[in-house]
């Protein structure tokens, strides 16, 4: 099979075609033929092991310290089942599934096992393989955060970082909860957001959000480069903060500074469930819970794909098609959200158009700059 390896740390030029052996389902596994996936900020992470502080430890443990140890990135993956192991009664040959399969990777490949008690669920009828590729990361990202806040209707809440694939996904989710939304996001993604949901956008180019006088119930953090101390007052008492990007102070400090502020923390990872991609399945086969697209490449344009995420610009998801080029046209029925899509002509007025692929922010990755340096930088 053909598969996208990196055999060393770095940039995109790592990732390569190669042919694999293909894998066979053991027991409790499926065999699924891939279809679509995406490239994620996660495989950034991986391959350029450029991760939060504290964190380049135990990210290599699990990743290599020299060379990958894991050589297909993908934490996500939408496709048919093949073939299943012994034991397996949730799945059969034929099913079109969509999983996550988190830090074990190995998505961005032609085939791909998956355990059936891993977070596995039905692809939703009414999406193409490529939209439903476009809901599993940030999608069942978000929907594990937001069930850490128990929002209710009318909670006011800020997500930081609104237009990437976890935060077009959470300010659904939010939306879909009564929730009065206030995203935070650079000017050009404002219509885009507020198609999502947002009621308020504040553009972190020009406006600094600890500095408007605003509390909220809950804040979801998708960028981390605001520190507590000033991430906490703009928290309302009794109020829950999703460090989505945390590193690893934050993470083991979450717990007493929960005790400390009356404030709820979650930092860092959050287990990934079946129960959850299925609630983010749910939503979208009833079209409350579009996907939010940016691109969409072929496999072998995958290092491509690599380069435009690893500018950390992307609006959405970034979408690999794996094989079956032919269902990459829009279907007729799903709320599709499509900022860039090569087949489609011209997208909805509403949405967005991404700056081209050569202009992207000027070191690589802008996850851990501030808002002002961004604003400065661009
Ligand atoms: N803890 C977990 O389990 C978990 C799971 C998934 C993801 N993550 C992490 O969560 C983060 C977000 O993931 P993602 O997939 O949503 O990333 P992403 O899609 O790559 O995010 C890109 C978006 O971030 C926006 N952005 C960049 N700097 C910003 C800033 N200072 N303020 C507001 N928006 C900004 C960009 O918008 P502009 O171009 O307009 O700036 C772009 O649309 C990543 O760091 C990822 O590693 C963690």
């Amino acid at each position: 099979m053909r598969a996208a390896v990196y055999r060393r740390f770095g940039g995109p030029d790592a990732v390569r075609i190669e042919e694999r052996p293909k894998p066979a389902p053991g027991p409790g596994e499926l065999l699924v033929k891939v279809r679509a996936v995406t490239v994620s900020a996660a495989d950034y992470r991986a391959r350029t092991k450029k991760v939060p502080k504290g964190l380049k430890l135990p990210t290599s443990i699990t990743l290599g310290f020299v060379k990958p140890r894991i050589p297909v990135l993908g934490m996500d993956l939408v496709g048919i089942v093949e073939s299943v192991g012994a034991g397996v009664t949730r799945f059969k040959p034929g099913d079109e599934v969509m999983a996550m399969l988190g830090a074990k990777f190995g998505g961005h490949a032609e085939y791909a096992t998956v355990p059936e008690d891993g977070a596995v669920t039905a692809k939703p009828r009414n999406l193409t393989f490529e939209e439903a590729a476009a809901l599993v990361f940030g999608g069942i990202t978000a929907q594990a955060f937001m069930g850490r806040a128990a929002l209710r209707p009318g909670a006011r809440v800020l997500i930081i970082g609104a237009s990437g694939a976890v935060g077009t996904a959470a300010m659904q989710l939010a939306t879909l909860a009564g929730a009065h939304v206030t995203a935070v996001c650079s000017g050009s993604n404002a219509d885009l957001v507020r198609s999502l949901g947002a009621q308020r956008v504040i553009d972190y180019a020009t406006e600094d959000f600890t500095a408007v006088g605003e509390t909220y119930d809950v804040v979801m953090d998708c960028v981390g480069n605001v520190p507590f101390g000033r991430l906490e007052p703009v928290i309302k008492p009794g109020g829950s903060l999703l460090s989505v990007v945390a590193d690893l102070a934050a993470m083991l400090t979450a717990g007493s500074r929960s005790r400390r502020t009356g404030k709820r923390v979650t930092a860092g990872n959050v287990p990934f469930t079946a129960a959850d991609l299925a609630r983010v399945a749910e939503l979208a086969e009833t079209g409350r819970l579009r996907p939010v697209i940016d691109r969409i490449l072929s496999l072998p344009d995958i290092a491509e794909a690599h380069r435009y995420v690893d500018a950390g610009r992307k609006v959405g998801n970034v979408v690999v098609q794996i094989a079956g080029a032919e269902t990459a046209n829009p279907s007729q029925t799903s709320p599709l959200i499509c900022a860039r899509y090569p087949t489609q002509s011209p997208p909805p007025s509403s949405v967005k158009i991404p700056r081209p692929m050569s202009s992207p922010a000027p070191n690589g990755d802008v996850r851990g700059r501030t808002a002002s340096t961004i604003a400065t930088t661009r």
